[in-house]
């Protein structure tokens, strides 16, 4: 670690980076264990704007109790090069000005990538949260922001036994590298008792157990029109027999509008939904199918039945212990899959899978404890 440390009379400064829509729920327990600590630690929260409407953002912040954020860059949407420059620029500018000790990034989206690497050119240590995930799929943007971000961080805080494992064959040194457990389930034990108050379920027509819930928005699902239409036709047999209940990303709803020739999927389409309803939602599925990295790990945590519809996954430990089951982006697998997994009902009802190791709502304390451990004995030294 080369930044200066602070100073015995200083709090340790910490610039917390979010900037699209799966950072908000890992950065909203650290914000509360940072505010818990307000006496050490002085959190400097910035969104980098990368996600900027009320749906993918504003909502979350609500939803979540996470404090409005002392800095938003704005920049936007843009191309991958276009996104991360701006970033990158309108970050660098800010390190300058507010030195922090640590720069706390998490996840694997642009502005990931982005904050890190203008950090560790002005020496300023980086921690990473949800470190050392890996698809081995070098054609996903998220799988370079993982290799890049995990290479230059210091602290690489873990979520599963293979992180660990990637991170040694890349090598990184094993004091670096800390298993801590899942900040994004933190979230989910903290909310889970008031999102099932919700009347989430009865406002879209749904019984418990007897609806599934789809999410699409991998650019290799979605932005192919021949492939989106296959995918379509798939799932919309599943929703002649139930609901299947589709909150659609921009992204997949850009492709539908300019790709589909205005046809709408025979789907329950909805927006985007906030957390809470989203997570009410999840709990009662019959099963989920989806393309996301965090949602593999929401239904496993809830024992949920969850078919991913992608190659491979970067979360192993949801398929070796919960609930998760890579079927692939072939229509006729993914058909076949889901009429396993509905032939089989009972016994997946019975079976709920195991909840991983240390995804037991601490998480957040532990790596703040580290962080704090580790910066003050800097100081003391
Ligand atoms: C990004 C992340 C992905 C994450 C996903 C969650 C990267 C490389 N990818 O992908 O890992 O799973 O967020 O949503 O960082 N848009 C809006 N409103 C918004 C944000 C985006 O309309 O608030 C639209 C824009 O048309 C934009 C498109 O969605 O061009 C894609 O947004 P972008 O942030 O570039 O990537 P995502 O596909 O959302």
């Amino acid at each position: 670690m080369t930044a200066a440390p602070p100073p015995s009379s200083e709090k340790i400064r910490v610039l917390c980076v979010a900037g699209a829509r799966p950072n908000f729920m890992k950065i909203a327990p650290l914000m509360h264990e940072f505010a818990r600590r307000a006496d050490r630690f002085e959190p400097i929260l910035v969104h980098t704007g990368q996600h900027y409407d009320q749906a993918m953002s504003d909502s979350f912040f609500k939803d979540l109790g996470i404090p409005e954020p002392d800095v938003n860059l704005g920049v936007g949407s843009g191309t991958h090069g276009h996104q991360t420059a701006q970033v990158l620029m309108k970050i660098e500018d800010l390190l300058v000005e507010r030195e922090p000790h640590v720069v706390l990034v998490v996840g694997d989206v642009n502005s990931t990538i982005a904050a890190t690497l203008a950090a560790v050119k002005l020496h300023i240590p980086v921690a990473h949260v949800e470190s050392g995930l890996r698809s081995w799929d070098r054609d996903m943007p998220e799988e370079i922001n993982r290799v890049l971000t995990d290479s230059v961080s210091h602290w690489l805080f873990t979520t599963e036994p293979s992180a660990e494992e990637n991170l040694l064959r890349e090598g990184i040194p094993s004091e670096k590298i800390h298993f801590v457990g899942n900040v994004m389930i933190d979230t989910l034990l903290t909310h889970k008792a008031r999102a099932q108050e919700l009347d989430t379920l009865e406002r879209l027509g749904l019984s418990p157990g007897e609806y599934a819930v789809l999410t699409l928005h991998r650019p290799s699902n979605v932005d192919h029109a021949e492939q989106l239409a296959k995918l379509f036709e798939v799932l919309g047999r599943l929703n002649r027999e139930i609901p299947v209940v589709f909150p659609i990303h921009p992204r997949t709803a850009k492709t539908v509008a300019e790709n589909l020739g205005g046809v709408t999927p025979d789907l329950h389409l909805t927006d985007p939904l906030g957390y809470l309803d989203f997570l009410r939602l999840l709990t009662d599925a019959q099963m989920v199918l989806t393309d996301s990295g965090g949602i593999q790990e929401e239904t496993t945590a809830l024992g949920v039945p969850c078919l991913t519809l992608r190659e491979s996954t970067e979360r192993p430990v949801t398929v070796t212990e919960g609930t998760n089951e890579i079927v692939g982006t072939n229509p006729r697998d993914i058909e076949a899959a889901i009429q396993k997994l509905r032939g089989g009902l009972d016994d997946r009802r019975k079976d709920r899978g195991k909840r991983p190791a240390l995804w037991d709502g601490e998480a957040a304390v532990r790596i703040v404890d580290i962080l704090e451990r580790d910066v003050l004995a800097t100081r003391d030294n």
